[in-house]
Order: C-alpha cells, then sequence, then structure tokens
C-alpha cells in the first residue's frame, strides 16, 4: 500500500473538479485494461455535485458497472436513499445498462437477508476470482465522528472480515455496508470530505496513534488512496 495522497483544495467545486479528474481517469483506464469499470458510489450529500459533473461527460456508459458502498435501509424513492440521490444526480441522466446498476436491496424487510442478497449480486457481477472482489474505484465520504460508508463507531461492521457486505448502524438507524476488508481490496479509493465539522476527526485519522474502532476511516489501507479535502477540512493538517 502506497502513502495515501492528500489534496486539500481551496474549496468544495475544487474539490469537485479534482475528484472528477481523478474518477474519469480511473474509470477510462480499467475500461482500456479491462473492457469495463466497477465503480461504487457513495452516500451522503458531498458527492453529489461529483455525480452531477460526471453525468456531463463523454464516457463508454455502457462499460460501467455501478454499486454503493453502503445505503440506508430505506426504499430508492425514500428522501435518504443513496440510490435515489445518485440515480437523480447521474444515473437517469447517462445510458448504463440497468442490469449493470446494482442497487443494494432494502425492501425486504429483513437486514441479513438484504445483506446477503446484495453480496450474492456482487458476486455475481465480478465473476471468478479469490478471496475478496476488486473494485476499480471506490468513492466514500468521511463523517464528522470519522465514519465512512456505514462503518460507524463501535459497532459490529468495523469487525466483519469474512464478508463482503455487513448491516451497519448509525444510531439505531439500520445501513447495508461494504465491509473494511472488501474496501480495502479496491485498485483506487477516493474520500470526498468538505467542511470544518471534519476537521477533528480528520485530524484523528491521520494522527500518529488513534483507535480505529473511535474512527473508522482509519481501517481503510487500500492499494491507492486519495483524500480529497476542502480547506475548511484540512484546516488543522495543514496548520
Ligand atoms: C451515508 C454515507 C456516509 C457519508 C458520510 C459523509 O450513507 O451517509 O455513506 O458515509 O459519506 O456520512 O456524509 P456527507 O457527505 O453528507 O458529509
Amino acid at each position: 500500500m502506497t502513502s495515501p495522497h492528500i489534496d486539500i483544495l481551496p474549496d468544495k467545486p475544487a474539490l469537485v473538479q479534482r475528484a472528477l479528474e481523478l474518477t474519469v481517469e480511473q474509470i477510462q483506464a480499467a475500461i482500456a485494461e479491462q473492457g469495463r469499470c466497477t465503480l461504487a458510489l457513495a452516500g451522503g450529500s458531498t458527492p453529489e455535485p461529483l455525480y452531477a459533473a460526471l453525468a456531463e461527460q463523454d464516457l463508454p456508459w455502457d462499460k460501467l458497472f455501478i454499486f454503493w458502498g453502503d445505503e440506508r435501509y430505506v426504499p430508492v424513492d425514500h428522501p435518504d436513499s443513496n440510490a435515489g440521490m445518485a440515480k437523480r444526480a447521474l444515473l437517469d441522466k447517462v445510458p448504463i445498462p440497468v442490469e449493470q446498476i446494482i442497487v443494494a436491496p432494502t425492501g425486504g424487510g429483513d437486514l441479513q437477508v438484504d445483506a446477503e442478497a446484495y453480496e450474492r449480486s456482487i458476486r455475481a457481477a465480478f465473476g471468478d476470482y479469490e478471496g475478496f472482489p476488486q473494485f476499480d474505484l471506490i468513492l466514500l465520504g468521511m463523517g464528522d465522528d470519522g465514519h465512512t460508508a456505514s462503518l460507524f463507531p463501535h459497532t459490529e461492521a468495523l469487525q466483519v472480515c469474512d464478508r463482503l457486505i455487513a448491516v451497519g448502524n448509525k444510531d439505531g438507524q439500520p445501513r447495508l455496508t461494504f465491509t473494511v476488508p472488501l474496501i480495502n481490496q479496491a485498485k483506487r479509493v477516493i474520500f470526498l470530505v468538505a467542511g470544518a465539522n471534519k476537521q477533528t476527526a480528520l485530524a484523528q485519522v491521520f494522527a500518529a496513534e488513534a483507535d480505529p474502532n473511535q474512527y473508522p476511516s482509519r481501517y481503510i489501507r487500500a492499494a491507492e488512496i486519495w483524500w480529497l479535502l476542502d480547506a475548511e477540512a484540512g484546516k488543522q493538517l495543514s496548520d
């Protein structure tokens, strides 16, 4: 694993532009190398302008396979749905074959059953592989508590190392999430982190010593990680 790249951009539009460059670069490289790109989207609010900008790009959309690194356990038409946000910002605007958009199932009423179903659909999309499937690119956000995906502090999902998908929990709100080993298998991970409220958690994520169970983003150790921060979020790192 190489040391993480840390880019502190002047503001959120600059962060989104840099994220767009790195995302398009990885999509094009993956398609050139293997004829397709497997991309896992982040949830939350930060990535929405990136998805809108991506929708304006001229890409071989039929070569993209889309997944979500985590999902709130709500229907796609619920305002909190990560899939709903990505559909509005990107997926309803570009011609990705619907069978290549692998939405986390959240309608069955049984979290474990839906987690296992999502895992099966990911395995099916990757075909034969050893260990954990390797995503070409995983986009992630980070909460002001240092969580990423739906890997929240001191939750059971942090310890799940033998599956692709775990059941997450945010203060009792159920989630489905990629596990740490699945994220760490990715060729490239890009974190998008903006806002002064992320400063303290970021300082702990990059501290020499801190408990990853308290700051779960510390568990992310993929081969290539880009931390794209705006100046507000990165203030304690740049001082
Ligand atoms: C989610 C996300 C979560 C998010 C962070 C940051 O489902 O909420 O996957 O990990 O990326 O909480 O969210 P913001 O981008 O809204 O700050």
